[in-house]
């Protein structure tokens, strides 16, 4: 395994939209793994192909919620993925790791329902809810070349939101 570099917002081929993956073979398998380990070396909870410079469907969520997992155990691989169903609405910060150190306030459905190809080509579908929600839609937006901060009206740093939260509570 290999930690790929993270591609920064400014790159065009974070705008591409990416081909669905045909070959499920060796070369995919170490893509996902190295994945695997530039996601949790970044400490992020969700990765797109399109971030390391791979133009292809495929990107890694964080199940969160499996809390008794470890980290790599909480990665959901979505090679393929859609999104077939959403229900409900939720607004916060949102984060990429490609737009390091900042954050927008963006809405997403609460309540998501993929449909993916695991590593070896076998369709099955996953649900989350609340940040691994949130995560789904970020990922998938990745892959058709969007990212997060389109969707929000300002981008923030830690230190701003710390202050706005600082006033909200005065
Ligand atoms: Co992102």
């Amino acid at each position: 395994m290999a930690l790929r570099t993270i591609r920064q917002a400014g790159d065009t081929i974070l705008t591409k939209k990416c081909r669905p993956v045909t070959a499920f073979d060796a070369r995919l398998h170490t893509l996902l793994d190295d994945m695997h380990e530039t996601l949790i070396h970044a400490g992020g909870v969700g990765l797109a192909a399109p971030q390391v410079g791979i133009l292809r469907r495929v990107c890694l969520v964080m199940d969160v919620s499996k809390e008794d997992l470890s980290e790599d155990e909480q990665i959901v691989e979505l090679i393929n993925p859609e999104i077939i169903e959403t229900s409900g609405e939720q607004t916060g910060y949102e984060g990429c790791l490609s737009v390091p150190g900042m954050y927008g306030i963006v809405t997403r459905p609460d309540h998501v329902k993929v449909r993916a190809q695991d590593r070896n080509g076998s369709w099955f579908e996953y649900e989350g809810d609340e940040l691994v929600a949130r995560a789904f839609c970020h990922e998938t937006d990745h892959l058709d070349g969007h990212l997060f901060s389109e969707l929000t009206d300002e981008l923030l740093t830690e230190e701003q939101i710390a202050e706005i939260e600082q006033e909200q509570t005065e």
